[in-house]
């Protein structure tokens, strides 16, 4: 089977896990300090804290910086759920935005227009780098400063990829944090996993703590329970300054990322290779297009291979996706429109969403990742492309011939 994506281990990543299972600490040791050292190297940010997974690191990136009832979040109608839920949990009410309907990617027109109409006393753009492709943050910051709203990079999908100006993601010159998942479909694997950088000492701080319970080891609200009357401290004394979480990340998996960090060059040059040989096979064919351009592979991440599809009705899709799992392809559709989800549909009806994000609708009508990792051979590429093509002429060809229902039912 090829999936749509899978990680890669060599043996020097099972030796650091294995290194970590000899050592005294299986948690809260030396390698998730090391991961933070890595990725503010890997990314150019002053600072990083690791965390269990990409989900939680959003959260704590919520909570640090105070989110609330009081604020609106700005999130893409094309995103994984988590981009939205997070800020969710803190309170936020979430405003979804259009997107492009080329790529996907949060749409700024509509962006300036919902911030526009915004009345809340705080905003938050969460912009989210789909599949790989930085949005341009300047421009970004530039309507966040225009509106007074916070930018928070959903880099999930972009560890290793270049924003349009050269920065690398996660630097944060434009945003006030950046997010990432280790998840194993992505560009490193810890098994679980997820960081945040930032360039804000105190924010980082604050994580760091959120993230542990909110434990304080200094600076207490009880002092006269912390020490004794001739001022010495008691060595067991701790305060939680605020209802925290368990959003640590093992040892275990801190290593594993560490050690896959250092081939993310690697890794995504790989991804980059076979984004470029999915453009060479499938640009040609009429009615398929990949939702990426050559000049952007230089910059893209590719944590995702999206390609749009003339598809006629859902039913083609799902022949198509079936037709290329019996063949040992494994395809999947990132994403249905979040604000479509019963969670956040607040009881709109479909005709209602499709009209109110145009563009999500007709992106999700059309997508589909094809397999995209750093094992996938160029052998595997061909014959990848050589299935979908196959298959979507039939499609095309069965459809023209039948043109009925029966042909569009899934
Ligand atoms: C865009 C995006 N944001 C956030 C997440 C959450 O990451 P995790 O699965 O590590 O919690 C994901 C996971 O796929 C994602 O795709």
């Amino acid at each position: 089977m090829l999936p749509y994506g899978r990680q890669w281990i060599d043996e020097d990543d099972i030796a650091a896990v294995r290194a970590v299972l000899r050592s005294d600490y299986l948690t809260t040791g030396p390698a998730i300090e090391a991961l933070e050292t890595a990725l503010v190297e890997a990314t150019g940010a002053t600072c990083a804290v690791a965390c269990c997974n990409g989900t939680a690191a959003l959260h704590l990136v919520a909570m640090a910086l105070g989110v609330d009832r009081q604020w609106e979040v700005f999130v893409p109608a094309i995103t994984f759920a988590a981009s939205a839920a997070s800020f969710v949990h803190a309170g936020a009410t979430p405003v979804f935005v259009d997107v492009s309907p080329q790529d996907g990617l949060l749409s700024l027109p509509s962006l300036e227009q919902a911030l526009g109409s915004s009345t809340a006393p705080h905003k938050l753009i969460v912009a989210v780098h789909l599949a790989g492709k930085s949005l341009p943050m300047c421009e970004i910051a530039a309507l966040a400063t225009r509106f007074g709203a916070v930018v928070v990079e959903d880099a999930c999908h972009a560890l290793g990829g270049i924003d349009p100006e050269g920065n690398r993601v996660g630097n944060c010159v434009y945003s006030q944090a950046a997010v990432f998942s280790f998840h194993p479909v992505k560009h490193i694997a810890a098994g679980e996993g997820g960081a945040i950088t930032t360039n804000d000492a105190r924010l980082a701080a604050e994580m760091k703590k959120l993230r542990h319970h909110s434990i304080v080891r200094d600076g207490f609200s009880h002092p006269q329970l912390a020490a004794s009357a001739a001022g010495n401290p008691f060595p067991w004394y701790h305060e939680f300054d605020a209802p925290g979480f368990n959003y640590r990340i093992s040892d275990i998996h801190a290593a594993l990322a560490t050690s896959q960090l250092t081939k993310l060059k690697r890794f995504v040059e790989r991804r980059r290779e076979i984004a470029a040989h999915y453009l060479d096979y499938l640009e040609p064919i009429a009615g398929i297009e990949c939702a990426y351009t050559r000049s952007e592979i230089p910059r893209h991440a590719f944590h995702l291979a999206p390609v749009r599809f003339a598809f006629s009705c859902d039913g083609e899709r799902a022949r198509l996706m079936r037709a290329l799992h019996e063949r040992g392809i494994g395809t999947q559709v990132h994403y249905i429109p979040v604000p479509v989800q019963p969670c956040y549909a607040q009881g709109k009806s479909i005709a209602d969403l499709q009209a109110l994000f145009p563009h999500a609708w007709s992106y999700y009508r059309q997508c589909l990742s094809l397999p995209l990792y750093y094992g996938l051979s160029d052998g595997d590429i061909r014959y990848v492309c050589d299935a979908v093509i196959e298959v979507f002429a039939n499609e095309k060809s069965s459809h023209q011939d039948g043109a009925s229902k029966s042909v569009c039912s899934p």
